[in-house]
């Protein structure tokens, strides 16, 4: 096998390791590279005429991407001393590489995170190398752990307690300029420049022995004041409350602990580092947050298709027709990435507003709060804001985004196909209509398809690719590649009523109106759905929508699943009465106060009073299980129908377009944790209500089999 690691010596003095993982596009801290770093460690220990030892990677642009976590994944079942044993073989490498008998510097350029930063603070010093790809950073708390390789220990030593907890509880990378404020780097040099200034920096701690005292400085407790410690820990605490409403315990775990070792002898620490993560390592949020993490790594490498050989198209520009809510957000998106975009709307002032707004947008600069000039001054050229159809069939792509109505639709594309170049692709953004039937009268229905954002498109990773009857294989492989050079997160779904995500989401929101008709008040049914996990409750997502948008989408689905779906008078009634949400000031909630926040409103009690069916007491559990099992059901037939390639597609889906708790590993996989039996016992009584909880032929055999559906 081919070594990861190589020594060589730059100068006579100077041990340069070089990580270089062959046929990798990243360098990864697996069990057999950590072997192999111990063994150049072994060679290095006894050569004390070195001055100093610099670790670098042989890719550029990417320094260590982190520990293995497929070699995590295979030992989630582990027992805890086996965790604590892992735990404590890392720790003891790079202890080891921390006490060499000569200076030790890391150079990193570009990604540094995880188990190569905790690498990274095992040397005396960090170079970094000044560009946008350099980051650093302990992302553990993101998969449910923390650093557990001496993390915790030395990384408040060296950059201080503060710095530590917010890099360890929230999981964000910092740069080199922070990172050198931080203290975290001795300096930021231009990249072709870092090997030297690593080995400048083991010229000057040899010479100056500061390291040596930084050694046995950080083998230490931290001076720390009771009362400075007492109120990092109070506002930490109160932070990671807010953000994870106890819901993921990796971050409130890295704080106790390291509240805790702080005050002692880092030898203790260690021990102390290594015991706490038996209690996270395994544990059911770890393994679906490793889920999430294959889910989104399966993501990038799908091109949409099950086989290989067909070539996306590179799309050079982009036409976008509508220039609305979604159009706008979609061109924006578009243009944000570099990529030429012209844009049209029947409706002039639409488009002049339009094209504002997206060009301000895709100029946005997080630091300034607002657009940045320079990047404004290079996007304008890239946007052209037309009214010649002609303009924009010049596209390689085009994305229509106008009003939902077929007719109209149908007729645009009836004008603007002829003017295409016969391989540019025409799609769709529509939310409800088939996109077989959108593709009727088309000249070319194979280079049709449907690429649906979600809104805000700013915000929202998720794109559904739909494929009509004669989408070629061509076409999706090219609408996914172009959604991903944008930045999104794109799956394939077949053609079929709300494609995935809506048609998911339907069984959910119908089931919370039932709730309510049947008793349940607004504050249970959505503290229920948010104690589960999701963003919001239901009722809360029904104003965000608007009723009448919900009332449209109903009648889609009832007219394609009536025994599945219960057409409930509530809502249009809502409508009718003006309550259609937050655009309107008041729907389940009223909006009417200065800040605009959801408050109760009496007046909607009377409203569902008129629709009320009962008034029995639902437990927490009986509403979880009504809220979720029809979602799931749901998702089981469009498995079934082959709608979606994949059970992964259906669990990425609802994570990145709902916001499906990413602690519950997504819809299936938590499906998979209950058990197809149980879940087949929990439906059982819920079957008078109606065929929308009738366990499905999937379910059954998978019950019947103990398949689960992450085996298939
Ligand atoms: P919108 O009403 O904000 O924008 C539609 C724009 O299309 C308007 O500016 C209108 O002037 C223009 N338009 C209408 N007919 C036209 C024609 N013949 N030629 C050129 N422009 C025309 O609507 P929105 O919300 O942006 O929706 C657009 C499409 O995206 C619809 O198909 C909708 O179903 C879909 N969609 C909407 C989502 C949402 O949350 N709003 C989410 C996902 C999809």
């Amino acid at each position: 096998m081919t070594p990861s690691l190589t020594l060589s010596f730059p100068e006579a003095d100077i041990a340069l390791i070089t990580f270089d993982l062959s046929g990798k596009g990243a360098n990864i801290l697996s069990l057999s590279v950590l072997g192999e770093l111990a063994a150049l460690l072994d060679q290095l220990q006894s050569r004390s005429v070195l001055a100093g030892l610099v670790i670098k990677s042989g890719k550029p642009g990417t320094f260590i991407a982190g520990a293995d976590i497929r070699e995590f994944l295979a030992s989630l079942g582990a027992p805890k001393s086996e965790v604590v044993a892992m735990c404590r073989r890392g720790q003891s490498l790079f202890a080891r590489l921390s006490q060499m008998p000569f200076v030790s510097v890391a150079a990193i350029d570009g990604i540094c995170v995880g188990g190569g930063a905790e690498l990274a603070i095992g040397c005396d010093r960090r170079v970094m190398a000044d560009s946008p790809k350099t980051e650093y950073g302990f992302p553990e708390v993101k998969l449910g752990l923390y650093p557990g390789w001496g993390g915790t220990v030395r990384a408040p030593r060296i950059v201080g307690l503060a710095n530590a907890l917010e890099m360890i509880t929230t999981g964000e990378n910092i740069d080199p300029r922070t990172a050198l404020v931080m203290g975290l780097a001795s300096d930021v040099v231009p990249a072709e420049k870092l090997l030297a200034a690593a080995i400048g920096v083991v010229r000057a701690e040899k010479q100056s022995g500061q390291y040596l005292t930084d050694r046995q400085r950080w083998a230490q407790p931290i001076a720390v004041e009771p009362t400075e410690l007492g109120f990092l820990g109070a506002t930490a605490s109160a932070m990671i409350q807010q953000e994870t409403k106890g819901q993921y315990p990796a971050p409130m775990a890295a704080l106790e602990l390291m509240l805790e070792t702080c005050q002692m002898p880092a030898a203790e620490a260690y021990e102390r580092e290594a015991e706490g993560m038996a209690s996270l390592f395994g544990s059911p949020v770890n393994a679906a947050l490793i889920n999430v993490f294959f889910l989104t790594d399966r993501n990038k490498r799908d091109t949409g298709l099950d086989r290989a050989g067909v070539t996306a198209a590179n799309v050079k520009s982009v036409g976008v027709l509508g220039s609305g809510i979604m159009g706008g957000g979609i061109a924006g998106a578009t243009l944000k990435n570099e990529i030429p975009i012209a844009l049209t709307d029947a409706n002039a002032d639409a488009l002049a507003r339009g094209a504002k707004q997206l060009l301000e947008e895709a100029a946005y600069n997080k630091k300034l709060k607002g657009p940045d000039l320079a990047k404004t001054l290079k996007l304008a050229p890239l946007l052209a804001v037309t009214h010649r159809l002609e303009e924009i069939a010049t596209a390689d792509l085009v994305i229509e985004a106008i009003v939902e109505k077929e007719d109209v639709k149908k007729q645009l594309y009836a004008k603007l196909e002829p003017m295409l170049a016969p391989a540019a692709i025409l799609a769709s953004n529509t939310s409800t209509i088939p996109i077989t039937r959108l593709a009727e009268g088309l000249a070319r229905p194979e280079r049709f398809c449907g690429i649906h954002f979600f809104n805000p498109v700013r915000r929202m990773k998720l794109v559904e690719v739909i494929r009509g009857a004669k989408t070629s294989d061509e076409t999706v492989a090219t609408a996914v590649a172009f959604a991903k050079r944008i930045g999104k997160s794109p799956i394939v779904v077949g053609d079929g009523p709300g494609f995935l995500v809506n048609r998911l989401l339907f069984p959910y929101m119908n089931e919370a109106i039932e709730l309510l008709c049947d008793g349940a008040s607004i504050k249970e049914i959505d503290r229920a759905a948010t104690a589960f996990g999701m963003p919001m409750g239901p009722l809360t997502l029904y104003d965000l929508v608007g009723l009448d948008t919900a009332v449209y989408a109903g009648m889609v689905m009832y007219q394609a699943f009536p025994e599945r779906v219960v057409a409930a008078p509530l809502v249009p009634a809502m409508v009718k009465l003006g309550r259609l949400g937050q655009k309107s000031g008041k729907g389940f909630f009223s909006y009417q106060n200065k800040k605009g926040r959801a408050e109760e409103d009496p007046e909607v009690e009377k409203i569902i009073a008129t629709y009320r069916r009962g008034t029995r007491k639902f437990s927490r559990d009986e509403l979880t299980n009504r809220l979720f099992l029809p979602m799931l059901l749901e998702a089981t037939r469009m498995l079934d129908e082959k709608i979606v390639r994949d059970v992964r597609d259906v669990d990425l889906g609802l994570i990145f377009g709902l916001g499906f708790p990413p602690f519950q590993g997504g819809l299936l996989f938590w499906a998979d944790r209950v058990g197809a039996k149980k879940l087949v016992e929990m439906a059982k009584p819920l079957a008078p209500l109606g065929k929308r909880f009738e366990p499905t032929p999937l379910l059954l055999d998978m019950a019947a089999t103990g398949r689960k559906f992450y085996a298939t």
